[in-house]
């Protein structure tokens, strides 16, 4: 059982049963209509990889892998241990690309704000055959408390995004925030694993634009000034940040957790082609970075492929930093274990 408060209700959720506490805005990528007539489809019996491919393979590729690539998985082993049991929290389960596949062997909570991505999870879930290892909750995770009680708490693509809804709060002081109530949540010995963008990433630092925001050179920048910057180009908030890898310890640390091991994520930890731990100070990186060609990358927030000299000119980069032993803190992504 998965227990938690809920505005003061205490909720017990069995194995495939749901609690739902709506709101309006959030993270979309799919029209809510184009979304729900997707899961009218699946109640229909379409197989679901079907579905997602017959709409988005031709037309979104780049959505299309984001749903439906073997390759979301990929960090469950060298980050996340396969052998993890207990149950896991999936914060911001998006489609359920990781949460049903966990779910094959782990008890899991899919939390999701967007009624229509738990919608899709739980359909997809059924046909999976996975739906007795999930349960699922629609709300933001800042409204709910649980006890102790995660073996891992998974937040891939998240803890940029957890500011970005909400305008009465601080984007960057809610992230800490987040970091403090996911260490409070983990039983002990539990882990957090995290899945985001290097705000120095080589590729944005050559003028790719950010993944959050559309547009070059601006997320690079420290916080602050990348925020002027925002409202000087836009008039709005800056509301999504990433950070460097000494950052992001740093955050971390003083949220509480003990021992942070990162990852370098080629081309990015949403659709990962290589995963390689950066213990010692990154040499496993760096001896990689100097033996093989790296994968191509491309535009994180269209998923457009990167032009050829631009990708050389990674390359050249890269070999460099690399020489100088220092390319750890310019890869695109990273994948984080906390504990
Ligand atoms: C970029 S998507 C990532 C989805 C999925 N984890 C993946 O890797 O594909 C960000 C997700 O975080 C969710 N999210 C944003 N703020 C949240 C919050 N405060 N609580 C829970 N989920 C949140 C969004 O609804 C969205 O599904």
């Amino acid at each position: 059982m998965i227990r938690f408060t809920c505005q003061g209700q205490a909720v017990t959720l069995a194995p495939g049963e749901h609690f739902s506490r709506p709101r309006e805005l959030g993270f979309r990528d799919t029209p809510a209509t184009e979304l729900l007539e997707l899961v009218a489809e699946l109640e229909r019996g379409t197989p679901w990889r079907d579905a997602v491919a017959r709409r988005f393979a031709g037309a979104k590729p780049w959505l299309h892998a984001i749903v439906a690539s073997s390759t979301r998985t990929a960090f469950i082993g060298p980050v996340l241990p396969s052998e993890t049991t207990g149950p896991v929290l999936d914060i911001g389960a998006g489609w359920g690309q990781l949460a049903r596949p966990l779910a094959a062997t782990r008890r899991v909570l899919a939390l999701e704000p967007v009624a229509e991505r738990l919608a899709f999870i739980r359909a997809a879930a059924r046909q999976d055959g996975v739906d007795g290892n999930l349960s699922y909750l629609e709300a933001d995770y800042f409204e709910v408390e649980f006890a102790p009680q995660f073996a891992a708490i998974c937040a891939i693509g998240v803890l940029e995004w957890v500011g970005a809804f909400q305008a009465a709060v601080d984007p960057q002081a809610r992230q800490v925030d987040f970091l403090r109530k996911v260490r409070r949540e983990l039983a002990p010995g539990g882990m957090l694993v995290l899945g985001i963008e290097n705000r120095l990433g080589l590729k944005y630092l050559l003028g790719c634009p950010d993944d959050h925001i559309g547009v070059p050179d601006i997320a690079q920048l420290p916080a602050r000034l990348a925020a002027m910057r925002w409202q000087q180009a836009t008039q709005g908030t800056l509301r999504s940040f990433t950070y460097s890898l000494d950052e992001l310890r740093r955050l971390l640390l003083q949220a509480g957790f003990e021992r942070v091991e990162f990852f370098a994520a080629f081309p990015d930890y949403k659709l990962p082609r290589q995963i390689i731990s950066l213990a010692d100070g990154g040499a496993a990186l760096h001896a990689w970075l100097l033996a093989h060609p790296i994968p191509p990358e491309h535009n994180g927030y269209d998923g457009s492929p990167l032009p050829a000299a631009f990708q050389q000119t990674l390359a050249a980069r890269y070999h460099e930093l690399a020489t100088q032993g220092v390319a750890r803190h310019f890869a695109p992504s990273f994948f984080v274990r906390a504990t």
